[in-house]
């Protein structure tokens, strides 16, 4: 067998990690990523996990080395454990180098311990502020006092925590340096995040004035603090800078402000089935037929990625620029999974 990475897109990028929306579902309700009042993907749409366990079993076959686990909420999908349990046989293998999940924390505390026996060694935990009543606030629905208790957790079970800030003007402006503190007191990286224009229908036209350009969290940073610039580790879109005080790194993921797609490595995979070849485009290509039409057979859902994958755009059209969000999408991160 070769390491040779065998999903390559029109643009010469080779995929190799891939991200997976597991549920659309959410015990949360953040302003910036759904309405008070969703309405959810009926079950028979959804890819069962023995369908996640096929197509990602596929990925991998095909040369990804690195999957995350997204949603929604992943960890609130009935039986998601058992999902992490079966790929662990992947990275014991070592085809996968890497499972990895995104979540909001909430139920941490109950899964911390079985998600490092699955082998996983990292989670991204999305907070935005920790203050409970601006925690309330923008999530809608959580209560931050769960969600520090997840934090506990992961950290006792050895996860490693990286904690996902969306940059919020007039909202967590003022809090940055006491997140930026906190983190580095409990030995967690930090990833900064612009707001991004998503589901734009949902009652948040306020979003532009919520813009705050990750240029001017970093030039408020190096007011305060010696950041040094780190090369690129991780594959991400983030770009790192390390804190020469704290030792911490800080990432910062700029959709809108920097460009990142030109060295773009992955795709998304959403909890029906749809391969999304970028974000911030239209495209998609419907794997879950593929799927329920091979019930047995592996050969053409392999042959339906490598096709997928030469749909890959170039690069999403996302601007703040021009003052009516151009570019922006209609559909949810909570569709699309991060
Ligand atoms: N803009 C930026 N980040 C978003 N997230 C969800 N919706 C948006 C948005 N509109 C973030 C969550 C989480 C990550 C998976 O995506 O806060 O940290
Ligand atoms: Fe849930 Fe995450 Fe969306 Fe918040 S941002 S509603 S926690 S999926």
């Amino acid at each position: 067998m070769t390491d040779e990475p065998k999903l390559i897109d029109p643009f010469q990028r080779a995929i190799t990690y891939l991200r997976v929306s597991v549920t659309d579902r959410c015990d949360f309700r953040c302003v910036y990523c759904m309405s008070e009042h969703m309405t959810f993907l009926p079950k028979k749409d959804l890819l069962t996990l023995e369908e996640l366990d096929r197509l990602c079993s596929a990925f991998i076959s095909q040369g990804v080395k690195k999957i995350r686990v997204t949603g929604g909420e992943p960890l609130v999908r009935r039986g998601i454990i058992g999902f992490f349990q079966a790929m662990s046989r992947h990275l014991d293998s070592g085809a996968l180098s890497e499972l990895t999940l995104t979540t909001n924390g909430s139920q941490l505390h109950k899964y911390a311990a079985e998600l490092a026996a699955a082998g996983v060694k990292r989670v991204n935990i999305s907070l935005d502020t920790l203050d409970e009543k601006k925690f309330a606030e923008i999530t809608r629905w959580g209560r931050l006092a769960q969600v520090l208790k997840g934090i506990d957790a992961a950290q006792t079970a050895g996860l490693k925590v990286k904690i996902n800030m969306v940059a919020l003007k007039n909202f967590n402006d003022s809090e940055l340096f006491d997140v930026v503190q906190w983190c580095a007191e409990r030995g967690m990286d930090l990833t900064l995040i612009e707001v991004m224009p998503m589901g734009e229908d949902i009652g948040n036209e306020d979003r532009l004035g919520q813009y705050w350009s990750l240029d001017d969290v970093r030039t408020a940073l190096a007011a305060r603090y010696h950041l040094s610039p780190l090369p690129d580790s991780t594959g991400g879109p983030a770009r790192y800078m390390r804190v020469m005080e704290t030792g911490q790194r800080i990432g910062f993921i700029t959709p809108l402000s920097h460009n990142f797609c030109e060295s773009c490595n992955r795709v998304r995979l959403t909890c029906t089935g749809q391969l999304f070849q970028c974000l911030g485009q239209e495209g998609e290509f419907d794997l879950r037929k593929v799927l329920r039409d091979n019930p047995t057979e592996e050969a053409p859902v392999i042959t339906a990625l490598h096709e997928a994958i030469t749909h890959k755009p170039k690069g999403h059209d996302f601007d703040y620029s021009r003052q009516s969000v151009s570019g922006k999408m209609t559909r949810h991160m909570s569709h699309t999974g991060g």
